[in-house]
């Protein structure tokens, strides 16, 4: 509740929880916005629209609830909300890299903006962490309290240790200012609305599928990764906001089923019906091989874990992507 107290909220009739979603005309953040709705928050969507879209939130604009700013996280905000889900980053190596000075500042002071938003108005505030503050792990499974080995100086250093530092600074406003935070580390997404040339591996390999290109695998195909669907990833998301208060995370959020890069790409490839065949190219540097969530705590403490099976989501997004790119839905999806 912020400040000015639910004392003067049902004076006003307004009994609607106000919630801030930064980065929400992104992938991730445009599926919060959507849930937050349906259970009959006020949504403030906020966004620089750097890798986010005005068309992944259009279908909400419609409603008196949600309302848009374009706005750069990086410069102080003021608002009155209750809640505030801080996911503006941009998130895949293409977009994170295009600008890594930008990409340090995006996490560092927009982590400094939206928690100094957020003890003015005394909201409770959630960060969008994730799974590369472990780097290129040495421990697998990973769980929470493993610490990670990440390159500083590196290529994706922008990325993980502006989230590290970010995680730094909520932990600091939590013990010095009280604050009442919650911090998940998300482990490889997927699902409608993912950016189709950000050069993450899903929308890659549906891409270049359905287009009927050949599919580009990086490294030998033998690295492995988890795959969550996006809609079991926000059911995380809201669980952990509505935990108790002693539950700030950092807390996995992500799914345990591993497989190889090569078994991604030969799944897309059945399930579109393509007749892609797979090229091999060297690994980025600095590409871990493994990255597997323990979701342990999630499960214990939030009652969270994934329900949806990888071949479900694909299905989904490959329905998706169909239809952003024009062409035909393959048979083996609408089946
Ligand atoms: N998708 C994943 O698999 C994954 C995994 C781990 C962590 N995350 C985190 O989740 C969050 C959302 O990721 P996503 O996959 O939806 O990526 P995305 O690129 O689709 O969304 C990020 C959004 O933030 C916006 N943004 C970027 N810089 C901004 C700034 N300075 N001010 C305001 N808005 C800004 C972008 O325009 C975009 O709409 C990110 O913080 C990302 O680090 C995502």
């Amino acid at each position: 509740m912020s400040r000015y107290g639910q004392a003067g909220r049902i004076e006003m009739k307004q009994l609607r929880k106000r919630v801030l979603v930064t980065g929400g005309a992104g992938f991730l953040g445009s599926h919060l916005c959507e849930r937050l709705l349906k259970e009959g928050n006020d949504v403030l969507c906020v966004d620089n629209f750097f890798t986010g879209t005005k068309d992944n939130i259009a279908h909400l604009m419609g409603s008196p609830y949600f309302e848009l700013m374009r706005h750069d996280v990086t410069f102080p905000l003021y608002v009155e909300v209750d809640e505030i889900y801080n996911l503006a980053c941009p998130a895949s190596p293409i977009h994170y890299q295009h600008d890594p000075v930008q990409t340090t500042k995006t996490s560092v002071h927009g982590a400094i903006n939206m928690l100094g938003l957020a003890k003015r108005v005394g909201a409770k505030i959630f960060q969008a962490s994730t799974s590369e503050v472990y780097g290129d792990p040495a421990v697998h499974p990973q769980p929470e309290s493993y610490r990670g080995n990440v390159n500083p100086i590196g290529p994706r250093a922008c990325y993980d240790e502006g989230k590290r530092c970010a995680e730094t600074l909520f932990f600091d406003y939590h013990r010095q200012h009280k604050l009442n935070i919650r911090v998940a580390r998300i482990f490889n997404t997927y699902g409608p609305r993912m950016h189709p040339n950000d050069g993450r591996v899903v929308s890659n390999f549906i891409v270049q599928a359905l287009r009927g290109e050949p599919i580009t695998i990086y490294g030998d195909g033998s690295q492995t990764r988890s795959f969550c669907y996006v809609d079991d990833l926000v059911e995380g998301f809201i669980r952990l906001m509505a935990a108790p208060d002693d539950v700030t995370g950092p807390i996995n959020l992500g799914n345990p089923g591993e497989f190889t890069i090569r078994q991604l790409a030969e799944a897309v490839i059945r399930l579109t019906g393509a007749r892609s065949t797979l090229v091999f190219e060297p690994l980025p540097q600095d590409d871990p091989m493994q990255r597997k969530p323990d979701i342990t705590l999630a499960r214990t403490t939030l009652g969270w874990e994934p329900t949806i099976a990888l071949e479900a989501g694909l299905r989904r997004t490959i329905a998706y992507f169909s239809d952003l790119l024009g062409l035909p839905l393959p048979e083996t999806v609408s089946a």
